[in-house]
């Protein structure tokens, strides 16, 4: 049977993670900073020493991104260092690793969806610490799949949806800013592409994007919110990234480009409307 070593399964991203693999016949063994510390060398490898598994799949992180430009230790520690561990680990034992990144490796310069391809080039330490991570991967000969998502939603975590449809219960307006452009993404769409993935596997190491289909600006995503939750009597208002100065820069523009994912998996994520739409019925909420 399969063994599945799942890192960050306390996470937003890897609860959902477990529960896509509901149905697949494999082992999982759940890991989170309660039972193993990613950043410890020695711990990790014997944790995977034990367990064996086929696949490591890393949800964790340190993923506190304007906390990570006061607490760059923190961040490197998880984000690169523990990356660094699990693939020394997975080489070691010949565990395949499957990691999630993120579009903040990105500038934001472009205009045209980002390729796996494109330049690199991180505006805040968060996005550089996740990069530093990716670089440690590939260069350690474990064999990986890198997941780039983005704007990451879900039940179990805090994120924009959840923070728009408190504010909408008790404010009257609320300002979001509209000079931010990315993908929206359900947490659950990515954690059954995940177990897609494993069923799959062309045991190739590449980097992919995963994103639900399509894009918008943050200002957009909360009005979608408002009318997909029914809190239209709260008013959206748009207003420019300047007005809320935050400790961490953040790409004007980090759609990325799906398609090399299609091509090799024949992985598409939904439109990210009907994503927020199912996630809405979800958590138990009536839409018409
Ligand atoms: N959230 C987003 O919008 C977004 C966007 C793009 C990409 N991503 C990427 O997607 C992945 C999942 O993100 P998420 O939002 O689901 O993360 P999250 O909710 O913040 O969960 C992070 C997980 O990492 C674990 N963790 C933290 N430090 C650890 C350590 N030293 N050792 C072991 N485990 C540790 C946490 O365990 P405890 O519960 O025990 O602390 C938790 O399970 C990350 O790689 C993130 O960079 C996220």
């Amino acid at each position: 049977m399969l063994k599945i070593a799942l890192i960050g399964s306390t996470g937003m991203l890897g609860i959902d993670v477990n529960s896509a693999f509901k149905g697949v016949n494999c082992l999982i063994k759940n890991y989170n900073s309660k039972n193993l510390d990613i950043a410890d060398a020695r711990s990790v490898s014997e944790a995977f020493n034990v367990f064996q598994p086929d696949y490591i799949i890393n949800c964790a992180a340190y993923t506190n991104v304007d906390g990570a430009e006061t607490e760059k230790e923190k961040a490197e520690a998880v984000n690169n260092t523990g990356v660094k561990n699990l693939a020394d680990s997975a080489l070691n034992i010949g565990s395949r690793i499957i990691h999630l990144s993120t579009d903040y490796v990105f500038d934001g310069s472009k205009n045209l969806p980002y390729t796996e391809d494109d330049a690199v080039n991180p505006l805040n330490e968060y996005g550089l610490s996740k990069l530093r991570g990716e670089e440690a991967l590939k260069k350690s000969g474990a064999s990986y799949i890198i997941l780039r998502t983005s704007w990451l939603y879900g039940k179990n975590g805090k994120n924009f949806v959840n923070t728009i449809l408190k504010a909408a219960d008790t404010k009257k307006t609320i300002e979001v800013v509209d000079d931010q452009f990315g993908s929206p993404t359900y947490t659950k769409d990515v954690a059954y592409a995940i177990s897609e993935i494993i069923i799959k596997d062309n045991s190739k190491n590449e980097i992919y994007h995963l994103t639900n289909h399509g894009n918008t600006s943050w200002y957009k995503f909360a009005v979608e919110i408002v009318k997909v939750f029914k809190r239209t009597n709260c008013e959206i208002i748009p207003v420019s990234s300047d007005k809320f100065l935050r400790p961490a820069n953040r790409p004007a523009y980090s759609i990325l480009d799906n398609s090399k994912i299609k091509e090799d998996y024949n992985i598409e994520l939904r439109p990210w409307k009907d994503a927020l739409k199912k996630y809405c019925s979800d958590i138990g909420y009536f839409i018409i």
